[in-house]
């Protein structure tokens, strides 16, 4: 699926963005290793929360109807044409999810590979459960997450007791789940998704079990284990957790903040006052807000209330007359890891040279997005250069052209946005990919006024 962006006059309008993705795959695992019954709403139907689904329904017992509904369900409208983009529906929304939890005990052996998709998160997560499991299993995924590193999540879970091996550092990986004893981590790669396959693990193991951040990243484990009740403790940049069996709970998923960004930018580019409504306000999420209003856009945000322990609420973007060049350094990165390729889209339209310093990790995401965001500027008439961990950005515009999402998600959404501010016209193809994360993208663009097409 491509797209033609022509260069947008004002937006307007109220905005909603998916549910939030890493609180949903969060979810949907703690609900499946829950002892009773939870009740997950505005479950967002991207391709990677169905991947954690559709693994977990192979290991559950009494929730495997529910998520094969979730899964099949979510299926639907990509078997449309590629593509919710055809789908007619803006923000596509799951039904609220009923799940049956068995608690850990009552998770069952696969008799098939668990297959993550794309999704790196649902690979990690799920490592961390599996590993205490009394079972084999093996998570495999696509090409794509098929050459992401994963020693550095394989590694701890081993020194508490599992047996895992990759293939060369990757995927596949084969899990023999055994019985877990805590253990003492320093993280070297702040991952929010190490982390949350630690604490995983370390809910069902023998002992304490401590993880120690060399930066802190978001906090959406520790979040809904402390709403569940379970002995959690956070200290001086330390993460505590003993063993513990939860219930089940409700929560309605909310608004993904990675996603409103976008939506953000689209409202920065184009001078416009939006506001999006329903969306994820835990300050972890949200360093990119400063960094924006480092570049000149200003913000609000007006917390409404809280769903199992993340706060939720409101953005507000006043209008912007001009963006500034900024520089994101090395401690701030892991904070604004997923909204790089959103910021460098609102950087190639500052005044003056952006840089992104120490941004290596950016080269294990769903492609390698410090090579993707160069190439996809490039081909757009902007400039940019990558070298070694560092992005350096040229402000100036853009001409416009063909460019590519190259299969990531966030890829395809940061040159749609960055279009909207370009010259002329510009084409990208691969649209689709947006489906990862925020099905309902071109939509949401579209109904708030942004001049798009199929050529
Ligand atoms: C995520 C953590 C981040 C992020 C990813 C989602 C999570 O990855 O990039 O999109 O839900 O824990 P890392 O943990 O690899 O930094």
């Amino acid at each position: 699926m491509d797209v033609v962006i022509h260069p947008s006059g004002r937006l307007e309008g109220v905005a909603a963005v998916p549910g939030d993705k890493s609180i949903a795959h969060r979810w949907l695992i703690l609900s499946v290793t829950a002892t009773g019954s939870s009740r997950l709403v505005g479950l967002p139907l991207s391709l990677d929360v169905r991947s954690t689904a559709a693994c977990l329904s192979k290991v559950a017992g009494k929730a495997r109807p529910s998520l094969d509904v979730f899964a099949r369900d979510a299926r639907a409208p990509v078997e449309g044409g590629g593509s919710t983009w055809n789908a007619g529906v803006e923000v596509p929304a799951s039904e609220p999810l009923e799940v049956e939890g068995d608690g850990r005990a009552g998770l069952l052996g696969p008799s098939e590979n668990l297959d993550c998709g794309n999704s790196g998160t649902s690979m990690r997560l799920l490592s961390g459960v599996l590993a205490a499991a009394p079972f084999d299993s093996v998570l495999i995924g696509d090409p794509s997450l098929s050459v992401r590193p994963m020693e550095r999540v394989a590694t701890p879970l081993r020194s508490m007791g599992a047996s895992l091996d990759t293939t060369d550092g990757h995927a596949p990986i084969r899990i023999r789940g055994a019985a877990l004893q805590g253990d003492r981590f320093e993280t070297t790669i702040p991952s929010a998704q190490v982390k949350g396959a630690i604490l995983f693990a370390g809910l069902a193991a023998d002992g304490t079990t401590v993880v120690r951040e060399s930066a802190p990243t978001r906090d959406h484990t520790e979040r809904a284990l402390e709403a569940l009740g379970a002995p959690v403790e956070r200290e001086h940049g330390e993460v505590r957790i003993r063993r513990f069996q939860h219930g089940g709970f409700e929560g309605r998923v909310p608004g993904d903040p990675s996603s409103a960004a976008f939506v953000i930018a689209a409202a920065a580019l184009t001078g416009s006052a939006l506001t999006i409504t329903g969306v994820g306000l835990n300050p972890s999420r949200l360093r990119f807000l400063d960094v924006m209003e480092r570049m000149g856009i200003v913000t609000r945000r007006v917390v409404e209330g809280s769903e199992v322990g993340e706060p939720v609420g409101t953005i507000e973007v006043t209008p912007c007359a001009a963006l500034r060049a900024v520089r994101v350094e090395a401690d701030e990165l892991p904070l604004v890891i997923d909204e790089v390729p959103v910021l460098a889209s609102l950087a190639i339209h500052a005044a003056g040279d952006s840089w992104f310093l120490e941004a290596a990790e950016l080269r294990v995401k769903e492609s390698d997005r410090l090579g993707a965001i160069t190439r996809s500027i490039r081909d757009l008439g902007g400039a940019a250069a990558d070298e070694g961990s560092d992005l350096v950005i040229a402000g100036g515009g853009l001409d416009g052209g063909r460019t590519t999402s190259g299969g990531d998600h966030r890829i395809a959404m940061a040159m749609a946005v960055a279009a909207l501010g370009a010259r002329g016209p510009s084409r990208v193809d691969g649209v689709e990919a947006a489906d990862v994360s925020f099905p309902g993208f071109v939509e949401t663009l579209g109904r708030l006024g942004a001049r798009i097409e199929a050529p």
